[in-house]
C-alpha cells in the first residue's frame, strides 16, 4: 500500500492547539501581516517572538491525540509512506512518526535559526523568550516569561523561528522531498486531514498522489475545504475520531 498523508492544524486541534482559520483560530484574532512576515520580524522581532514563545510554551504542554497516534500506525503498516504536514508543531514526531517519513513544509516551531546566515540552533528548548509586554498581553490569550531576542552566534544577526513566513519560499530540500515521493507512482490512499487546503501546492499534491482517481483520495475535516470536490470519500468528523478508525479498516484490510 502507497499511502501519503497530508494534515494541518485540524489535526491538533484537539490537542488544545488553535487552528489559524477555525473557529477561535489565531487569525480570527491576531494580524499574520504583525506576526507571521519577514517584514513583521523586521519591524518589531520582540513582538514576533513574543507570539512564537507563547506558541511553543502551549506546544510543549500539549500531547499527541488518537489522530496522531493513527497516522504512526498507518506508517508502520504502508510499503510507501509520507506524511506530508504543514504543522510546525512537533506532534507527529512525539506520536512516532519517524523523521523520513515526514515532511514538515512550513518549517518547525522548535527550530531557532539566524535571520542573516546559515547558523541553526535545533535545541528543543530554542532560544530565551522575552517577557510578555502589555502589547502582546492584550493580544494574545496567555502569559510568558522570557527575555529579549537572540542573537546569532556566528554573525550577531537577530535569530528568527525556523518556520515559513507568509510571503516566504517553501525549503527546498522538503519539496524535493515530495517531489520525489510523488515521482515514484501515484498512492492508493491520499488522507487530507484538518485543513482548509488554503495554499496551491496542497491542492496540487493532493491530486498528483491520485492522478486517476483509481486510489482512494479521503478528506477527513468536520467541514467543506476547497480540496473536497475532489475527494471519493468524505468524513466529516473530528480527526482524532474518525483517523484511528480509517487506519484500522485500511491496515484490516
Ligand atoms: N479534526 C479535523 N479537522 C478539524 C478539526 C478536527 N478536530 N478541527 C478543525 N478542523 C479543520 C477546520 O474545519 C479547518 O478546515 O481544520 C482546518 C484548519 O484550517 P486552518 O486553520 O486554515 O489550518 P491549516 O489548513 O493548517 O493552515 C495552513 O496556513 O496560517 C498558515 O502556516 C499556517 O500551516 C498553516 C497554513
Amino acid at each position: 500500500m502507497r499511502v501519503l498523508v497530508l494534515t494541518g492544524a485540524g489535526v491538533s486541534a484537539e490537542s488544545g492547539i488553535p487552528t489559524f482559520r477555525g473557529k477561535d483560530g489565531y487569525w480570527r484574532n491576531l494580524d499574520p501581516a504583525k506576526l507571521a512576515t519577514p517584514e513583521a520580524f523586521a519591524q518589531d522581532p520582540e513582538l514576533v517572538w513574543q507570539w512564537y514563545a507563547e506558541r511553543r510554551e502551549r506546544i510543549r504542554a500539549a500531547q499527541p491525540n488518537a489522530a496522531h497516534g493513527a497516522i504512526a500506525k498507518l506508517a508502520q503498516y504502508a510499503e510507501e509512506f509520507l506524511l506530508l504536514t504543514q504543522n510546525v508543531d512537533d506532534l507527529h514526531a512525539r506520536a512516532g512518526l519517524p523523521n523520513d517519513k515526514m515532511v514538515q513544509i512550513h518549517g518547525d516551531i522548535f527550530v531557532t535559526r539566524c535571520s542573516r546566515c546559515e547558523f541553526q540552533d535545533k535545541g528543543r528548548g530554542g532560544s530565551p523568550k522575552p517577557p510578555m509586554s502589555g502589547r502582546l498581553r492584550s493580544i494574545a490569550p496567555t502569559s510568558g516569561n522570557d527575555l529579549g531576542v537572540p542573537r546569532c552566534a556566528e554573525c550577531g544577526a537577530p535569530m528568527r523561528p525556523g518556520v515559513v513566513w507568509f510571503g516566504e519560499q517553501l525549503p527546498w530540500n522538503e519539496v524535493q522531498r515530495v517531489e520525489n515521493f510523488l515521482d515514484r507512482g501515484s498512492c492508493d490512499v491520499v488522507i487530507v486531514a484538518g485543513t482548509t487546503a488554503t495554499f496551491g501546492y496542497i491542492v496540487d499534491w493532493a491530486l498528483r498522489a491520485s492522478p486517476d482517481r483509481d486510489g482512494d483520495l479521503i478528506e477527513v475535516n468536520p467541514e467543506e475545504t476547497s480540496l473536497s470536490r475532489f475527494a471519493t470519500r468524505l468524513v466529516r468528523e473530528p480527526a482524532a475520531t474518525a483517523l484511528p478508525r480509517i487506519v484500522d479498516e485500511l491496515i484490516g484490510s
